[in-house]
């Protein structure tokens, strides 16, 4: 019968897609961190890295720039905690620090999930790297 043929066909074709598709990042923080990560990075880090996190005399915090900087999750927390905010670091709480992370997570459009990004625990998915997700060209609105 042709019909079902094709649609077996169609079915195989489309599971292969989806084993090649790479698979969607686990959600990090939660939408509640990133938003507070917002008036925090507004706060401590715009100056520098600009309200729409396009860079000044910081870098991009935001697309192929930042995409192409080959931070891992792990560097981007290191990073962050320890030299940031570069006129004075290591000055804000670690639940602050986890929040801004959570911010600059979501406006890579990384998905926010039930967890939060843990304040002193270890880094989650230390060694991925840390890319601007979906081919964004606009950051992702804080949930
Ligand atoms: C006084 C200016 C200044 C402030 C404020 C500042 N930064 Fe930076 N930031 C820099 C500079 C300059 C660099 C590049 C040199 C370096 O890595 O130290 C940088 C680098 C970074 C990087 C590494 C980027 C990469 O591609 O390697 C991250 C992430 C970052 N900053 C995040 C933050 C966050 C988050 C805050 C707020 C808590 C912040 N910065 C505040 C100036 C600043």
């Amino acid at each position: 019968m042709r019909v079902p043929h094709i649609a077996a066909i169609a079915a195989l074709l489309l599971a292969a897609i989806g084993a090649n598709a790479p698979a969607p990042p686990a959600a990090m923080f939660t939408a509640a961190q990133a938003h507070d990560g917002l008036a925090l990075y507004g706060q401590y880090c715009s100056k520098c890295h600009a309200a729409g996190l396009t860079g000044g005399l910081g870098p991009d915090l935001f697309g192929r720039a930042f995409t192409a900087s080959s931070l891992s999750m792990g560097a981007l927390n290191a990073e962050v905690t320890r030299e940031m905010p570069q006129d004075n670091p290591g000055s804000l709480t670690p639940a602050q620090y986890a929040a801004i992370i959570a911010y600059l997570l979501a406006a890579n459009c990384y998905p926010a999930g039930p967890a939060a990004y843990p304040a002193d625990g270890p880094v989650p998915n230390r060694a991925t790297k840390v890319a601007t997700q979906d081919g964004a060209t606009a950051p992702c609105a804080a949930p």
